[in-house]
């Protein structure tokens, strides 16, 4: 299926690691413009580098911390001037640190607070400005499971999730008038094959988090899939490739879970 993403200009965030470092390539393949947005500009420039051999119609890392409004503005505007305009935007940045609501601290909340939900506003108010002038631009967000069911020690995570499912939504409505499209994808657990494909700020890489990469973890967590096995970051990226192209041009608002059938809604 030809998805006539080849020299469309679009923005990863997060796009250095695990989920973020798939969409990214996945781009690159489909001969796409791709800006891997990343805090982690060694981790973002090695993974625009694969994207260049790949046959990324341009691959350029931008250091972009999602958090700050002023520097997210610069980076779209960057795009904007190289590319001509933001065609696709993926909000992938995401974070969560695995521990009950009352054992984790403030901090905590706030840094997914942050992450997960100011640095999705941000950046989609940002692209927002040209995609209405341009009259076209499509916005897909990493969501979570987490966020349409809750989830055992995931209670801020799931609420942001939640919140970028319904900001998604809302926006929909509000920018469906521009040619605009916003849609969700929810992924299931999805780790990294090696600590190559992600960066020391990848949650991944967090300690309390490397307990869930090993075989025998990943063997127990499949029991509750119903396709009997964890996600890999190659699993996320036909959706959101879809959600990106012209073929979905009538599909807004709406959150796919590419999760082995973890949740059914
Ligand atoms: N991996 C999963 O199991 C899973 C499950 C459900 C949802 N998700 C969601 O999918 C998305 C990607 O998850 P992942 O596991 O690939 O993430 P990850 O933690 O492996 O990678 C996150 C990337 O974001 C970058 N980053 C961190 N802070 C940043 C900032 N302030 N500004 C810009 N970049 C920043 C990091 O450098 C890293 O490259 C997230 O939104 C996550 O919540 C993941």
């Amino acid at each position: 299926m030809d998805l006539n993403l080849a020299g469309k200009s679009v923005i990863v965030t997060g796009g250095g690691s695990n989920i973020g470092r798939a969409i990214s390539l996945a781009f690159a393949r489909e001969r796409s413009h791709v800006t891997i947005a990343d805090v982690d500009e060694a981790q973002a420039k090695k993974v625009a580098a694969e994207a260049q051999t790949l046959g990324a119609a341009s691959a350029v890392a931008a250091r972009t911390d999602v958090t700050k409004w002023d520097v997210v503005q610069a980076m779209v505007r960057d795009v904007e001037g190289r590319c001509g305009g933001v065609d696709v935007l993926v909000n992938n940045v995401g974070w969560t640190m695995d521990r009950l609501f009352i054992e984790k601290t403030r901090e905590e909340w706030e840094r997914e607070i942050q992450l997960n939900l100011w640095g999705m506003i941000n950046c989609t108010r940002a692209v927002l400005d040209g995609m209405i002038a341009r009259k076209s631009g499509a916005i897909v967000s990493m969501g979570s499971d987490a966020g349409r069911m809750g989830e055992f020690r995931e209670g801020v995570y799931a609420a942001c999730k939640a919140g970028v499912i319904a900001l998604s939504k809302s926006l929909a409505r509000e920018v469906g008038r521009h040619g605009i499209r916003l849609n969700v994808v929810c992924p299931g657990m999805t780790m990294p094959s090696s600590d190559d494909e992600i960066s020391p700020l990848s949650m991944w890489a967090a300690e309390a988090n490397r307990q869930w990469r090993t075989d025998e973890m990943k063997a127990r967590i499949a029991k509750v899939y119903p396709l009997r096995r964890v996600g890999t970051p190659e699993d996320i990226t036909g959706a959101v490739l879809f959600f990106a192209s012209d073929r979905a041009s009538f599909v807004t608002g709406q959150t796919l879970s590419v999760s082995g059938g973890y949740t059914m809604m």
